[in-house]
C-alpha cells in the first residue's frame, strides 16, 4: 500500500483556524478568529492532521517521516470560503435588466413587464443539461479563483419538473467534474409559473415536485422565496413542512423586501437558515437566536439592486443569531462570485467586522449548509480546505475592495488550478 502524502504549509504568518465548539458562532465568538502566528499546517491526503505554532507542527511531522513541503512566506492562511447562498445553474444573462436599472427602472417593473425571474426561466428550460453544466462550471472557476471552495446552489429557474431535476442534475454532476463542493438545494417555489393557479402550484410542489425531488436524492434541502406576490408566510409553511416530511431540510428566503414573518416562520419550523431579511422584525430575529437558525446575508444583492436598506447584521450579532454570507449569485439580483467582495460589502454595508465577515464566510456559511463538521475551519480532523492570500493582515481582504488577492486554493489536500 502507498504511504499516504503529507504535505506542510509552513511560514504562514497568520493562520485564521477558525477553531472552536462544533456550532455555528454567535455573537462575541464571531470575532473570535483562533488565529495562531509564525504557523503551519500540515497535510495527510485530504484531511488536516496538523494545525499550530511551526515548531510543534514541524516536529510532529518530522516524527511521521517524509513530506512535501511549500513555503507560505509570511501568509495569511484561512478556511476555504464557503458561499452559502447561490443560484449557480441557470441559463443566459440578464445584462439589459442591469441596465435598465441603471437608468432608473426598478426591479419590480421589470418583473412586470415580463423579464425578472420567468426570463431566466424561459432560458434555463431552453438550455440542455450540458449546456447548464458548461456554464456554471465557469463561474465555479471564478469563485474557485476568489478562494470559494464549498458552495450551496439552488434550483428554481424550471418551475416544472423536468427542467427543476435538470439543474439539479447538473449539480451531481458538477461535484464530480470540478473541485468546488456543492450542495444542492431545491426551489421550486421561487416563483409561480406564468399562467398557473397559485393554489394549484402549491398543491403540485407538496403533492408531486417535493416527493419526486427528494426520491432522486438530487437535493438536500428545500426553499421558498416568502414575499408579498410570491409564496405567502401560509404557503411557505405547507411547502417548507411537505419537503420536511419527506427529508429535505428547510431554508427560506425570509423578509426580503417586506417583513411577511419569514423570520419567525424559519424559526417556528426549524429552518437550518433563513436567507436575506433585510426586513426583518426583532421578534422575529430574537425567535431565531431561541431555535438556532442561522441568518444567511447576502449584501452583493441590494448593492447590485441599487437599494439602500441592508440587513440589521448588528442588531442580530447582538441578539445572539449566528450570522453567515453568501454572495447570492444569480442572473437577475445579484451577478457576483467573489466572496471577498461580498465580505467587503458586509463591513461598508452591514457595520460587520472583518473578523465578524471572515467569520460568516466560513465556519458559519458551513453550518449553514449543512457541512460544519467536515469544512469551515482549520482543525485536525477536517478536511484540508485551504487558501493562502497574497497579504500579510487577513483585514486585507475586504480592504482591497475588487481585488483578487488569492495566491493558492487547496480544495481536499490538492492544489487547484487556478484560470
Ligand atoms: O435571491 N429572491 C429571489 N430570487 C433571487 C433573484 C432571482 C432573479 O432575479 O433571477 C434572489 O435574489
Ligand atoms: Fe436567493
Amino acid at each position: 500500500m502507498n504511504a499516504p502524502h503529507r504535505l506542510l504549509i509552513g511560514n504562514i504568518g497568520q493562520l485564521i483556524t477558525m477553531a472552536g465548539e462544533p456550532h455555528a458562532r454567535v455573537g462575541a465568538e464571531m470575532s473570535d478568529l483562533a488565529l495562531i502566528r509564525n504557523a503551519a499546517v500540515l497535510i495527510e491526503g485530504q484531511n488536516v492532521i496538523g494545525c499550530g505554532v511551526e515548531d510543534t507542527v514541524y516536529a510532529a511531522a518530522t516524527t511521521l517521516g517524509d513530506f512535501d513541503e511549500i513555503d507560505a512566506a509570511g501568509a495569511v492562511v484561512t478556511p476555504g470560503l464557503i458561499d452559502a447562498h447561490t443560484h449557480l445553474v441557470h441559463g443566459g444573462t440578464r445584462q439589459g435588466e442591469f441596465e435598465a436599472r441603471a437608468l432608473g427602472k426598478t426591479y419590480a417593473e421589470i418583473m412586470d413587464g415580463g423579464g425578472g425571474i420567468y426570463s431566466s426561466v424561459l432560458a434555463t428550460r431552453a438550455a440542455t443539461l450540458p449546456e447548464l453544466v458548461a456554464a456554471a462550471k465557469l463561474h465555479l472557476a471564478e469563485m474557485l479563483a476568489h478562494g470559494t471552495t464549498t458552495c450551496e446552489a439552488k434550483s428554481g429557474y424550471g418551475l416544472d419538473l423536468e427542467t427543476e431535476l435538470r439543474q439539479l442534475k447538473a449539480v451531481s454532476i458538477l461535484n464530480r467534474e470540478q473541485p468546488v463542493e456543492l450542495i444542492a438545494t431545491f426551489m421550486g417555489a421561487h416563483a409561480v409559473p406564468a399562467g398557473t393557479d397559485q393554489g394549484d402550484y402549491v398543491d403540485w410542489l407538496c403533492g408531486v415536485a417535493l416527493p419526486e425531488v427528494a426520491a432522486s436524492g438530487l437535493a438536500r434541502f428545500n426553499d421558498v422565496f416568502c414575499e408579498l406576490g410570491v409564496f405567502t408566510q401560509e404557503e411557505s409553511e405547507q411547502i417548507l413542512l411537505a419537503g420536511k416530511r419527506f427529508g429535505l431540510q428547510p431554508k427560506i428566503h425570509a423578509d426580503e423586501l417586506n417583513d411577511t414573518g419569514g423570520a419567525a416562520l424559519s424559526a417556528r419550523i426549524g429552518a437550518i437558515s433563513a436567507d436575506h431579511l433585510h426586513c426583518a422584525s426583532d421578534v422575529g430575529l430574537l425567535a431565531m437566536a431561541d431555535a438556532g437558525t442561522i441568518a444567511v446575508l447576502l449584501p452583493g444583492t441590494a448593492v447590485f439592486l441599487g437599494l439602500t436598506v441592508h440587513a440589521p447584521a448588528r442588531r442580530m450579532i447582538e441578539a445572539g443569531v449566528a450570522v453567515a454570507l453568501g454572495s447570492d449569485f444569480n442572473p437577475g439580483s445579484c451577478y457576483c462570485r467573489s466572496m471577498p467582495l461580498i465580505m467587503s460589502f458586509a463591513c461598508t454595508q452591514l457595520g460587520m467586522s472583518p473578523a465578524e465577515a471572515l467569520a460568516a464566510s466560513t465556519v458559519n456559511a458551513a453550518y449553514a449548509s449543512g457541512v460544519g463538521g467536515r469544512v469551515g475551519t482549520i482543525e485536525v480532523g477536517k478536511q484540508a480546505d485551504l487558501v493562502l492570500w497574497d497579504a500579510d493582515d487577513y483585514r486585507m481582504m475586504p480592504y482591497a475592495m475588487g481585488a483578487n488577492l488569492v495566491r493558492t486554493v487547496i480544495k481536499k489536500g490538492s492544489f487547484c488550478v487556478l484560470p
